[in-house]
This record gives C-alpha cells, sequence and structure tokens, in this order.
C-alpha cells in the first residue's frame, strides 16, 4: 500500500509510474531519481529548510542511536495507535519516519513530507536501503500547503519540525492522532554552556494546538556521552549552527568530548470531532 499524493495544482489524486507522477488533469510532476517528488510551487515568501550539510550531520548522528530512547517512546504510542496512513511532516532525512515504519505491520503507508529536496534524497534513499519504497513516498512540500487529501491520515508525525494546526487538522481523518516531538527547557544544556556565555533554555509548547485536544505528554530525559566526529554533527544538525559567532564555533572546536542532556517532549494530539 502507497500513501496517495495530490496534485499541488489541482487536488487530484497523484499516480506515479516509474519517472513521474501525474494527475487525471494531465498535471505532470518528475521523480528524481533518488525517489521523491518536488511538489513545492512558487511560494510568496521563499521558504526554507534545512541545508545539506545540517541533514548529513543529522542522519550520521541519529545513526549512532544517542536518540533511540525518543525513538521507542514513540513507537511505544504510534504501535498503539495502529495507523494505516502517516504523514511524517518536516520528516528530514527520514531516520523517525523509517526507524517507526519498521515497528508496524507490512501494510502501512507513509508520506514523508519536507521543504528542502536535500531531505528528501537521503530520506529516500534510506527507505530503499531498508526495503521500505513500497511503503513510502516523499514529496518536496511545505507545511502550510500539504499535498495530502482532506482526512485522509490517522496519524501525523511533527518532530522538531513546524506545525500547521489548520493544515494538520484538514489532513487527519476524525479521531486521527498527531504526536509532536519538541525540545525542552534544557535540551543539549551542558553543549550550549560549553560554546556561549549564557545559554537561553528552549521554552517549549507543551499545549495541543488549536483544533486539537492534548492526550497525553511524555517527558523523556537522559544524560549521554559524545565526542569526536559525533559532537560536531550534534551542532552541525542544529540551526545553532548558523547563529554562532566564529569566537563560540572555536570553544566548540577545543572540545573532545561531552556528557549532554537529552530533553524531549512528546505531545500526543487528537484531532477535536469539529476540526476540518
Ligand atoms: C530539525 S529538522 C527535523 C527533521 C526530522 N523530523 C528529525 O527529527 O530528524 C526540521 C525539518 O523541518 C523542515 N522544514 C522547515 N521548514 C519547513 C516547512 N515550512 N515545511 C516543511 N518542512 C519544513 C526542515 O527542512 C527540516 O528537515
Ligand atoms: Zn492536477
Amino acid at each position: 500500500m502507497k500513501p496517495i499524493l495530490i496534485c499541488p495544482v489541482c487536488g487530484e489524486p497523484l499516480a506515479p509510474d516509474a519517472h513521474s507522477y501525474r494527475c487525471a488533469q494531465g498535471h505532470c510532476f518528475d521523480r528524481s531519481k533518488y525517489g521523491y517528488v518536488n511538489l513545492l510551487q512558487r511560494q510568496k515568501k521563499k521558504l526554507r529548510g534545512d541545508d545539506a550539510e545540517m541533514i548529513r550531520a543529522r542522519r550520521d548522528f541519529l545513526e549512532d542511536g544517542a536518540y533511540r530512547p525518543l525513538l521507542d517512546a514513540a513507537a511505544e504510542i504510534v504501535c498503539r495507535i495502529r495507523p494505516e496512513q502517516i504523514a511524517d511532516i518536516g520528516c528530514g532525512e527520514g531516520w523517525y519516519s523509517c526507524g517507526l515504519l519498521h515497528r508496524l505491520s507490512p501494510g502501512t503507508a507513509l508520506a514523508g513530507i519536507d521543504i528542502s529536496p536535500d531531505a528528501l534524497r537521503y530520506a529516500a534513499k534510506r527507505a530503499a536501503r531498508e526495503s521500505l519504497s513500497g511503503q513510502t513516498e516523499w514529496a518536496a512540500a511545505s507545511v502550510n500547503r500539504l499535498p495530502l487529501g482532506s482526512e485522509s491520515c490517522d496519524l501525523l508525525l511533527n518532530f522538531f519540525a513546524p506545525c500547521e494546526a489548520a493544515e494538520f487538522g484538514r489532513t487527519l481523518r476524525k479521531g486521527g492522532m498527531l504526536l509532536r516531538a519538541v525540545p525542552l527547557e534544557r535540551h543539549l544544556w551542558e553543549l550550549k554552556q560549553a560554546v556561549y556565555d549564557a545559554p537561553y533554555e528552549n521554552r517549549p509548547v507543551l499545549d495541543a494546538p488549536d483544533g486539537f485536544v492534548l492526550r497525553d505528554v511524555q517527558r523523556i530525559e537522559y544524560r549521554f556521552p559524545v565526542s569526536g566526529k559525533a559532537l560536531h554533527d550534534l551542532f552541525a544538525m542544529t540551526p545553532y549552527v548558523h547563529k554562532t559567532a566564529p569566537a563560540h564555533i572555536a570553544r566548540l572546536n577545543a572540545l573532545t568530548e561531552l556528557t549532554v542532556s537529552a530533553a524531549f517532549g512528546l505531545l500526543v494530539c487528537e484531532r477535536a470531532s469539529g476540526a476540518v
């Protein structure tokens, strides 16, 4: 079973063939040689996703397993929901998308959506490597205009990525669930302390978005050792990498190892019955 993407021009379902996706009205979108489709429409304001270096760093860091406790906690929730049709919004390079799909029945389908074609290139390659191509579609699109039919999904994943409540409400079926992961106050605190003079705590939003009811919040907090290349990848995969002065980057470069706090919030939200 494959998820059904819709045409960003007319909203009709898109049928895939070997090299493209086409709707009944004849709008056609090339499938890249890596297996994702670019459905981004011209935007008034150019939105940017993560760049190739951030995505490479995140892939390498996640594959080392330091965030596996978050994946395990998310898998427990997702297995209870038993979705047939999932969309991962802001899926990045697909480590969580594929990791969760492996824990579900082979009939489960997942659409990974991200604004960054670089991220989707990695995600589609991961799915092929992990024999998940038959269950997945990967599309470049923005969170504020999802190429998914109304009320088509049982579960949306939204891990460390922008949340667009109205679009999420539209694409989820009645009673459908949204699973969000957000960084808690002291996530990566020791890393921030090592780099900045006066680090700020994060200010997580632990409420349900508009049109959703909060069913559960879990806090997943632990410390993990990180050294060498993984330490630099951990910094390079965050938005801090583009906002940090060279003098502070030099402090990071002088570090060889560190024990760092991971602090994640997992929010389980149900689409309110009146939404859409
Ligand atoms: C911090 S990364 C998280 C990626 C993945 N969910 C994970 O946890 O590994 C945020 C992702 O959101 C994507 N993103 C940012 N703005 C977006 C938008 N407007 N629409 C869709 N994706 C967006 C970025 O390209 C990036 O891949
Ligand atoms: Zn069309």
